[in-house]
């Protein structure tokens, strides 16, 4: 039983102001452009979450012009639950603004037992988007990915197999996740030829994980690739949350989650503080800070954010009120963060 589905909420209609606010920008070389702020169901979304929070996280994104959402076949947990939530919601509040939304689900972690529910073969990752659609009640997802590298099976396998879900209208677009800049730049040429143009790197890229300024960024902008930053917010290790300890039912605090108190060291505390003085002089919160430094690279489309609740992602939206840094705040935050 989920918690909280029985509670009635009112019918949801859309914000009419819901586009007056996001601002949007392309995704590499496509017809896409996405929202500067993206909304990802990896955490509170799964069978132990309060589904009626979900719901009203979802309906505050699209009022507020968060127009993608982003999914995984093993979102829960369990596996799958984000996905069987997401698609109980979009039935109920969703279905009649499909065509404004983008969708997006990937398969390249464990996810079934036995030799085909992982990884990148053929196989698993057409089984996998036949399920996702099914758990999400969807006729086809905007964007899927391919979750992670698999070093064991070939990448003209792999590529292929997103070539034919695009082929089989069960996706619109395909992306890939964690891929190396070099892995990238062969996987954008066979997909290239295969006449499916990867749309979308996933990579993750805060303040404190640079990885994607050593190569792949100039990758993406040479194949004409977009990309969207997950874990901006370092799991909320850049918010002002762990300054003063670590607050109950937060991430650090649960079990569930890939975040644990012994990251949270009194080395990046003391980081975290420092770059909180300068987010203040700013007039931002260190969430809206850390948001706004990603998205001064034009290499990055969009930010991915998690949110607990509703409020935290309103805050994350308003960092879209300043965009711009000083060359003398992007040293300070240069400094502190070397
Ligand atoms: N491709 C991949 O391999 C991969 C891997 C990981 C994630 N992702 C994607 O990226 C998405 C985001 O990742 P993430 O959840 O790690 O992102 P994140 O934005 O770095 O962290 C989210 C957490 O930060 C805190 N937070 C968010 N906004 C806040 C605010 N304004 N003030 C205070 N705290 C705030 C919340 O923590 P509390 O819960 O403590 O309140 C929230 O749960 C995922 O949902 C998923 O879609 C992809």
């Amino acid at each position: 039983m989920y918690i909280g589905d029985h509670l009635p909420l009112p019918t949801y209609i859309a914000s009419p102001n819901r586009y007056d606010k996001m601002q949007f920008r392309r995704c590499g070389e496509s017809g896409i452009r996405l929202p500067l702020i993206s909304l990802g169901l990896w955490h509170n979304f799964g069978d132990s979450a309060d589904f009626n929070k979900a719901r009203i996280i979802l309906r505050t994104a699209f009022n507020n012009g968060v127009t993608h959402f982003d999914l995984a076949n093993n979102y829960g947990p369990p596996f799958g639950s984000a996905e069987e939530n997401f698609g109980r919601i979009f039935k109920k509040d969703f279905k009649n603004y499909r065509n404004e939304l983008i969708i997006s689900t990937k398969a390249g972690w464990d996810m079934w037992n036995g030799p085909y529910g992982n990884f990148g073969s053929r196989k698993y990752l057409i089984a996998s988007c036949d399920d996702s659609l099914q758990r999400m009640g969807l006729d086809y997802v905007d964007i899927f990915y391919h979750h992670r590298p698999d070093p064991d099976t070939p990448l003209e396998e792999t590529m292929g197999a997103l070539d034919h879900l695009v082929r089989q209208g069960k996706a619109l677009y395909v992306g890939i996740s964690q891929y190396s800049a070099e892995d990238t730049a062969k996987a954008s040429k066979i997909l290239k030829k295969l006449g499916t143009p990867c749309l979308i790197h996933q990579p993750r890229y805060n303040m404190f994980d640079r990885w994607v300024e050593n190569g792949l960024l100039n990758i993406l902008a040479k194949e004409g690739i977009g990309s969207i930053a997950f874990s901006p917010l370092e799991q909320g290790i850049l918010t002002d949350k762990y300054l003063k300890g670590i607050p109950k039912g937060s991430r650090a605090d649960t079990d569930i989650s890939y975040l644990n108190s012994e990251q949270i060291t009194p080395e990046v505390l003391n980081k975290v503080k420092k770059l909180n003085a300068i987010a203040k002089t700013r007039g931002q919160s260190l969430a809206q800070m850390a948001i706004v430094w990603l998205l001064r690279k034009p290499e990055i489309t969009t930010v991915l954010v998690g949110v607990s609740r509703a409020e935290q992602l309103l805050n994350n939206i308003e960092a879209l009120d300043k965009l711009t840094f000083t060359n003398q705040e992007l040293s300070e935050i240069e400094s502190i963060l070397n």
